[in-house]
C-alpha cells in the first residue's frame, strides 16, 4: 500500500474529510441519490463537475456587489457546463444500448457529445449553424472524431433536423440535446455544489439563458436540494438573454436571432415553459442585456477576477451589473453569477481584449524602453 491511510497524520489534507489517496468520487456517484440511475447504468466520468465558486472580491467591490461569487463553469472538462448533462445523458445512452448519439449545437454541447462520445465508443453526429461557432468549440468536436456537418440555417433550424434524425427508424441514434430529459437531470448537479459551497442557496442566482435548458436545470436542482431539507430558502433565479435574441423577454420566437453571445444566439428555446415556470415560481426575472453590456462584463471579469469566460456567459455579470446600476439588487444580497463557458473557446472575440503585441530586443534597456520605464 502506498499513500497515507486514513487517520494517518497528514491524511485529510485539504478535501474535507476525504483522504488524499482516495479518488474523487465521480459527479453521478457523488449525487447519485438525486439521480434517475439504475444499477445498470454505466458510470461514465470525464472529471466532470466539482468546478470551483469564486468570490470575486474585486470585481464585486468596483461594482457595489461586495458578495459577488462566480461558478466557474469552464472548468469541466471540455471548458462548458454541457459536461455535467452530457455525462448523464451518455450514460443513459449506453444503458439503453445506442450506438449513435446527435446533437444540433451553437458549439458547446457538439464539443461535449464529441468527447464523451468518444470516451464511451459511440457514433457522434453534430449539426451546427454555419459560420456561427466558435474557433475553440468547431475544433473540439473535430478533433475528438465526431461527423460535423453545418446547416445555412440558425441553431433553431439545426435543432429541428437533429429531432427529426432521432425519430427516423433507418439508423437509431439517440438525441442528447436538453430535450433529453437526462441532460437536465445531470445540469441540475451545479446548484447542489453551489449550495454545499455557500452552505446555503445564494439570494440571487444569475445565468445566461439560450435554450433555457441550463436555467431549468438549476432550478431542479435547488428545488430538490430544498425538499431534502439541506437548504432553508430558495434563491430567485435571474436569467438574462441577449437583446437580439431575446424571444423569452419578448414573449414571442425570435425569427433571426443575432448576437456575438453565438453560444445564446436562439430564437425559440425548446424549454421555454420550464423557464418561465422557473422565473415565476423563485420570484424571479428574464431580462435582456446589450451587446456593449455583455462585452464590457466580458472584458471586466477577466481583467478584475482573473476569470476568462466565454461572451455568452458574461450576460449573467452584464444583467447583474446593469439591475445593481438601476437599483434594482441591493448591496448586501448574495449573489452567484454562472459562467457557462471558458474564454479560451473564442478566440476572435478574445482578440478584440487584446492590444498589438509589442517586440523587444533581449536586453534589459530594450524591455525597460519597450515598457516605457525610462532606462
Ligand atoms: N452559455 C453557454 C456558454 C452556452 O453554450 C449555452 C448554450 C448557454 C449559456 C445557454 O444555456 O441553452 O441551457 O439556456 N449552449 C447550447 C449549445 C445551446 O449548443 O452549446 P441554455
Amino acid at each position: 500500500m502506498t499513500g497515507l491511510e486514513p487517520g494517518q497524520p497528514g491524511a485529510e489534507r485539504g478535501r474535507g474529510s476525504l483522504p488524499s489517496n482516495a479518488p474523487r468520487p465521480r459527479l453521478l456517484e457523488r449525487y447519485r441519490a438525486f439521480l434517475p440511475l439504475t444499477d445498470a447504468t454505466p458510470i461514465v466520468s470525464l472529471g466532470e463537475g466539482a468546478t470551483p465558486l469564486v468570490h470575486a472580491e474585486r470585481l464585486g467591490a468596483a461594482w457595489g456587489i461586495p458578495n459577488l461569487h462566480l461558478k466557474f463553469e469552464g472548468m469541466n472538462p471540455t471548458g462548458s457546463f454541457k459536461d455535467r448533462g452530457m455525462v448523464m445523458a451518455v450514460a443513459k445512452a449506453l444503458e439503453e444500448g445506442a450506438r449513435s448519439i446527435v446533437c444540433a449545437s451553437t458549439g458547446n454541447t457538439s464539443a461535449s457529445a464529441a468527447a464523451y462520445g468518444a470516451a464511451a465508443g459511440l457514433e457522434v453526429v453534430v449539426v451546427l449553424p454555419a459560420g456561427k461557432i466558435a474557433a475553440g468549440k468547431l475544433l473540439q468536436a473535430q478533433a475528438a472524431g465526431a461527423r460535423v456537418l453545418a446547416v445555412e440555417g440558425n441553431f433553431d433550424a439545426a435543432l429541428r433536423i437533429v429531432r427529426e434524425l432521432a425519430e427516423q427508424d433507418e439508423h437509431p441514434i439517440t438525441l442528447v440535446n436538453s430535450v433529453n430529459p437526462f441532460r437536465l437531470e445531470g445540469q441540475k448537479t451545479a446548484a447542489f455544489e453551489v449550495c454545499e459551497d455557500l452552505a446555503r442557496a445564494p439570494d440571487i442566482l444569475a445565468i445566461p439563458v439560450g435554450n433555457a435548458g441550463n436555467i431549468s436545470a438549476y432550478w431542479m436542482g435547488f428545488r430538490a436540494w430544498h425538499a431534502a431539507g439541506r437548504i432553508g430558502a430558495l434563491p430567485r433565479m435571474w436569467g438574462f438573454q441577449a437583446e437580439g435574441a431575446a424571444p423569452l423577454v419578448l414573449g414571442h420566437p425570435v425569427e433571426h436571432p443575432e448576437t456575438f453571445a453565438t453560444a445564446i444566439r436562439i430564437g425559440n428555446p425548446a424549454s421555454w415553459e420550464k423557464a418561465v415556470a422557473a422565473r415565476d415560481e423563485s420570484g424571479g426575472l428574464i431580462e435582456a442585456v446589450g451587446e456593449d453590456e455583455i462585452f464590457d462584463a466580458y472584458r471586466d471579469v477577466v481583467r478584475f477576477a482573473g476569470i476568462f469566460c466565454e461572451p455568452a456567459s458574461a450576460a449573467s455579470l452584464a444583467g447583474v451589473r446593469k439591475l445593481r446600476l438601476a437599483g434594482r439588487l441591493d448591496a448586501d444580497a448574495l449573489v452567484v453569477c454562472v459562467l457557462t463557458g471558458h474564454g479560451l473557446k473564442d478566440p476572435d472575440t478574445a482578440g478584440r481584449l487584446a492590444d498589438p503585441l509589442v517586440t523587444a530586443a533581449p536586453t534589459l534597456p530594450a524591455v525597460m524602453e519597450a515598457l516605457g520605464w525610462h532606462f
